[in-house]
Formats: C-alpha cells, sequence, structure tokens
C-alpha cells in the first residue's frame, strides 16, 4: 500500500532509490516517482505506471543527486496520474513529501491552508502535509514536520526533503511501518527491511508518534513531543538472496516452490519426536493462560482469512472448544464482547494491514487476550499482540500470498497441537502420530510440485473458460476458497466457491458445461458427501477436476480429471490439497498473459482501511 524510500550518503543518490523502490513496488504499482537534491537543486521526476517506466524516463532525460527520497504508489486519494504521484511540492518548489497511509481531515486542512494561500496542484491528501510542513517551516525541516504532524489525523508514514535545510531526511511514522538502515556513514528510510538488506542488516524501526532525522553525521530520533528517545538497533538475519527470483520466472512460482521449505523452517525447533511434543513457550503468552482457554476468535485478511478457517476446523477437532473465524474490516466494527477465558488471534504475514491492527486494538481496549501470526518479525501487529508466534517464510514478494499460507497453517497446527497438550485432549500416542505426520509433508509438497508439467497441461486445456467452482467440505473448503482467490486476483478470472453442501441452495443454477468445477475432495469424514455433490455436478453437465488422493480409485470413475496428492491425515490435507490449486491458477494466469507478481488493482500490505 504505497512503498516510501530515502537515502543518504556516498553513492549516487538515483540508483539506490531505483532499486529500493523496484523492491517494494509489490506494495503498489500505479505511478512512482522521486525527488533528488544536488547543490541547492531539487529534481522530482514521477510517472504513471510501474517502476520501469519511471527507470526508463530517468534514462533517456538523467537525473542526479547527493541525497533524495521516492515513492511507488497504490492509489487512494485521487487517480493514478502524472500529477497524483509523490513526490508532492511546496509552493516554494523547495520542500517536498512522499506519504504511505490516508489524512482522514485532509479536506479541512486543505480548505484552510486555501484560504492562507497555499496552492493546490492534485486531488491527493498527501498534499496538505507538504504545505502544512512549508507553513511551520523556519530552516529546521524536523522541527516544521514535528509541527505538521501534530495537525494530522489518520495514518501516515511519510518522508521529507528540503533544499533550505539540505542534506537531511526528515521520517515520521503515525500507522504505516518506516524501517531506518544505519550503513556505513550511509542512511535508509524505507517502508519495509527488503530494499535495505543489500546494504545494511542494522535496522531501527520506528514506532507510532516517532521520527527519524537522518543527517550526514547519523540519525536521530524523537517522539512527536520533541522528546528525544534512544532506539535499539535490531540485526535482521534475512538475506538479500531471499528477495530474488533465483531463476524462477515469477516471484510467485519460486514462492509456491519454497513451500515445502517454509513448512520445515515453521515446525523447526518448534516439535521434539523423542518427547512427543510441541514445544511452543515462546509466544509470550503463559501455559496457564492459555490453558485456560475457553473460547478463540482468529482475525485476518485474505489468504490469512482462509489460514485462519482452516484453523477453526482443526482447532476445534483438537481441543474441542468454540472457535470463531472473522474478516478483520468486520470485525472492527463489532458488538464484540472479550473475557477472561477467550483468546483472540490475529493472522497477518505483514503484521501491519490496517483492519487486522485495528481489530487487534479494539480487542486490547477491551482487555482480551492477543496472539499475533506474523511473518513479519517486528511488524506493528507482532508488537502490539500480548504474544506472538512467527512464521518463517521469508520474505513473500509476490502480491498473490502462497507460502505464507502454508506456513501460516504449519504454525496453527502448531498452536493447535501444543494447546490440546495444555488442555490434555491429547495423549503423548497420538501427538507423536500427528507430529511425525506434520515432519513428512514437505516431501509430500514436493511429490506434487515435481508433477508441475501435468497441471501446466492442464491449465492449458481451461484456458477459454471464464468461469469456474471451486468446492470443498470441512477441512477443504478453506483450500476451495484459496484456490477461487488464486485464480480471482492473478487471471482476473471469475471464480466462485462454495461448501460442497451449500451447492445446491444457489450456485447449482450457474452450473452448465462452460463452468468447470474444481472439486477439493480427500478421503475424509465427508468423502462419501462430496462424491453425492459432484453427481449432483455432473447430471448438469458440469465438467469435474478432482483433487483427490493418489490411490483413490473409487473417484476415478466419479471425475472428468484427476489430479492426485499423496495420502495424508485427514486433518492436515490442506497443506497438500492447495499446491494444484495454486499452480493451476499460476498457470492459466500467466497463459492468459497476466502480471501474476503484481495483479491489477491489488497491494501485498494494505496498510488503509
Ligand atoms: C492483501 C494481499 C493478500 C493478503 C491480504 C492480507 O490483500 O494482497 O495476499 O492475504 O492482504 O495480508 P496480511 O499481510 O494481513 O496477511
Amino acid at each position: 500500500m504505497c512503498g516510501i524510500i530515502g537515502y543518504l550518503g556516498a553513492k549516487r543518490v538515483v540508483p539506490v532509490l531505483l532499486d529500493g523502490l523496484k523492491k517494494l513496488e509489490y506494495r503498489g504499482y500505479d505511478s512512482a516517482g522521486i525527488a533528488v537534491v544536488e547543490d541547492s537543486q531539487l529534481t522530482v521526476r514521477r510517472v504513471k505506471g510501474k517502476i520501469s517506466l519511471l527507470e526508463e524516463s530517468i534514462r533517456s532525460s538523467p537525473v542526479d543527486g547527493k541525497f533524495g527520497i521516492g515513492h511507488t504508489r497504490w492509489a487512494t486519494h485521487g487517480s493514478p496520474s502524472e500529477e497524483n504521484a509523490h513526490p508532492h511540492q511546496d509552493c516554494t518548489g523547495s520542500l517536498v513529501v512522499v506519504h504511505n497511509g490516508i489524512i482522514e481531515n485532509y479536506l479541512s486542512l486543505k480548505k484552510s491552508l486555501k484560504e492562507e494561500g497555499h496552492k493546490f496542484l492534485t486531488e491527493t491528501d498527501t498534499e496538505v502535509i507538504v504545505h502544512l510542513i512549508e507553513k511551520y517551516f523556519q530552516g529546521r525541516l524536523e522541527e516544521a514536520t514535528l509541527k505538521a504532524v501534530q495537525e494530522l489525523d489518520g495514518a501516515f508514514a511519510l518522508a521529507a526533503i528540503s533544499t533550505q535545510d539540505p542534506d537531511k531526511i526528515v521520517a515520521a511514522k503515525m500507522g504505516p511501518p518506516i524501517a531506518v538502515g544505519l550503513g556505513d556513514k550511509e542512511y535508509f528510510i524505507s517502508s519495509d527491511i527488503n530494499p535495505i538488506l543489500a546494504y545494511t542488516r542494522k535496522i531501527v524501526f520506528l514506532e507510532d508518534e516517532e521520527l527519524a532525522v537522518i543527517e550526514p553525521e547519523g540519525v536521530s530520533f524523537k517522539n512527536f513531543k520533541g522528546n528525544k528517545l534512544k532506539k535499539t538497533v535490531d540485526e535482521i538475519t534475512w538475506s538479500p538472496l531471499m528477495i530474488e527470483k533465483r531463476g524462477y520466472k515469477h516471484f510467485m512460482l519460486k514462492e509456491i516452490f519454497e513451500q515445502p521449505q517454509v513448512v520445515r523452517d515453521t515446525l523447526q525447533g518448534r516439535i521434539s519426536l523423542e518427547r512427543g511434543k510441541v514445544l511452543l513457550e515462546e509466544t509470550g503468552l503463559s501455559p496457564q493462560l492459555l490453558k485456560a482457554i475457553k473460547r478463540m476468535v482468529i482475525v485476518a485478511c485474505g489468504t490469512s482469512y482462509h489460514a485462519g478457517l482452516f484453523g477453526e476446523y482443526l482447532l476445534e477437532n483438537l481441543i474441542q472448544i468454540p472457535v470463531e473465524v472473522e474478516f478483520s474490516s468486520e470485525y472492527r466494527y463489532r458488538d464484540f464482547k472479550v473475557d477472561e477465558e477467550s483468546l483472540a488471534v490475529f493472522i497477518s504475514q505483514s503484521g501491519e494491514t490496517a483492519d487486522t491492527l485495528a481489530a487487534l486494538r479494539a480487542v486490547k481496549e477491551r482487555k482480551g487476550k492477543s496472539l499475533a501470526i506474523s511473518n513479519t518479525v517486528k511488524s506493528s501487529i507482532a508488537r502490539e499482540a500480548d504474544g506472538i508466534l512467527y512464521t518463517h517464510a521469508g520474505p513473500e514478494i509476490g502480491v498473490a500470498a502462497t507460502k505464507t499460507f502454508s506456513a501460516q497453517m504449519a504454525a496453527l497446527a502448531l498452536l493447535a497441537l501444543y494447546l490440546a497438550q495444555l488442555k490434555r485432549k491429547i495423549d503423548k500416542k497420538a501427538t507423536l502420530t500427528l507430529i511425525q505426520e506434520l515432519q513428512r509433508l514437505p516431501h509430500k509438497m514436493e511429490i506434487i510440485l515435481n508433477a508441475e508439467k501435468s497441471l501446466e497441461k492442464l491449465a492449458q486445456s481451461f484456458l477459454p473458460y471464464s468461469h469456474f467452482l471451486y468446492l470443498g467440505r470441512w477441512i477443504s473448503f478453506p483450500v476451495a476458497l484459496e484456490g477461487a482467490l488464486k485464480l480471482k486476483e492473478i487471471s482476473y478470472i471469475h471464480a466462485e466457491a462454495y461448501p460442497g453442501g451449500e451447492m445446491k441452495h444457489g450456485p447449482i443454477a450457474l452450473i452448465d458445461n462452460q463452468m468447470p468445477t474444481l472439486a477439493v475432495i480427500p478421503k475424509d469424514r465427508v468423502y462419501e458427501k462430496m462424491m453425492s455433490n459432484i453427481s449432483e455436478v455432473k447430471t448438469r453437465n458440469g465438467h469435474v477436476l478432482g483433487v483427490v488422493f493418489e490411490d483413490d480409485e473409487e473417484i476415478k470413475d466419479k471425475v472428468d480429471e484427476v489430479i492426485p496428492i499423496p495420502v495424508t491425515d485427514p486433518l492436515f490435507t490442506p497443506f497438500l490439497t492447495v499446491l494444484p490449486l495454486q499452480l493451476f491458477a499460476y498457470y492459466i494466469a500467466t497463459k492468459r498473459g497476466a502480471d501474476v507478481d503484481q495483479p491489477r488493482n491489488l497491494a501485498k500490505s494494505v496498510t488503509v482501511e
């Protein structure tokens, strides 16, 4: 949801900014721009469209500078156009700002700033920030910024530079993330750590209501009251290589193939075969507290929500307490209650999704207990929840989530088994059987991924269709939802997912030979029921592709195409069944020429409501 970058150091600034923007492009890609300063000369270059167009523009008419800031945009206020692209300038043309977030009171601020004589050139909310800083500027950029942020309502991560106070970048945070990279006499600011990692692993994460002042002598930090802060420096272990495509055509394909390793890494160190136990003391929530939990709610968006649904079926099965799953954007506005015996679990890959963060805060306001499951160390959700369980998926760059889904399921499986142990709902033998199977999953996942070519062929033969139905029941229903979401978001094809048993209450009317059905039918407690649902599709001329256990002979005459997966415990089938659906969506989308890593209208980290 917009990416911001800044650099001050000995390198030429433009390549550093462009390289950083490319790594942030997953956050938004409808326009981009940079502003650089050299010898009191400010140059701004902006384009509508992707970073490659900005690069092209700079190649054909070079710009240069000693320090600067950049931005890649996902439009909220004002259409994606060159005028609305960041950085935005003040009336004097000496001050520029880039911004990620939404300024909620921008209309009233704009009105009063206009009355004071400021000239506005864009439809954006961001432009009020630059004029506010201009209004308060008396020679020191940080002081003007501190005054300006007092007047802003809403969410912002921003960076400002000025020719009137040169060799300085000021960054401020109230909501969306800002990481500050501390290199050797060079400093970076960025919306996430990926652009910084090529230069330094030393990172300071700004908290809300904090400001960083970057100068050649170093970086200083203040809170919005103007008090100096001493911040801790984190050493990041992610390697810059993790964010390269490494021979794959797309990040999405690479990330699909990383899933076996991601599951291994997320399980690593958290299970003991010798003791037949899951070891999850790391979350920060005490075993006594967790043992006493009688109700759970899982709150998340998008793919993380689907992982949450998987968690619901699993937790209910293993610990037999009520578990509900809610969309963050709905839950935060509900009149929900929390009590001493309930736990709210927030799942977020990025740890920055605005609705999930707001839902977490709503739970905390009611004094509820919270646990976050996140892939991003020190993200807002990870920091604010009472407990944190990290997934170890490494950076996910493809906008459509794949490997983080598997990692979230692995984390939920660990959580469910750990709670079952604490609550004595499972004995050692049963735990051992399940954790052994969890450990076998990565190998089984590899078997499916190695059969990738057959899925590519299958996708080829389904290219002409524009509507798909996805069916699943019980623990396969979340997989059907996730399969349909993948197809929709990267190929722009209409796909509906339904629980098999609910199909007869509506979607069955859509079935004909133009609407193929992808059915997830592992042998589990609803297998026979799914068979009936498939017959209902077949008798209406529907074409059925079944994701089924490889040893399932019975199903072969019941479906038109068989997509085999290795046999596993019914509780863990989603780890396997989701893989062919991801590959199917990937191949349909790429064969249609879609940009799978950066699908239209989407952004990876949605830091606005
Ligand atoms: C966006 C992304 C999805 C993701 C969702 C939730 O919509 O495009 O891939 O599942 O946000 O993100 P989170 O970081 O909270 O898991």
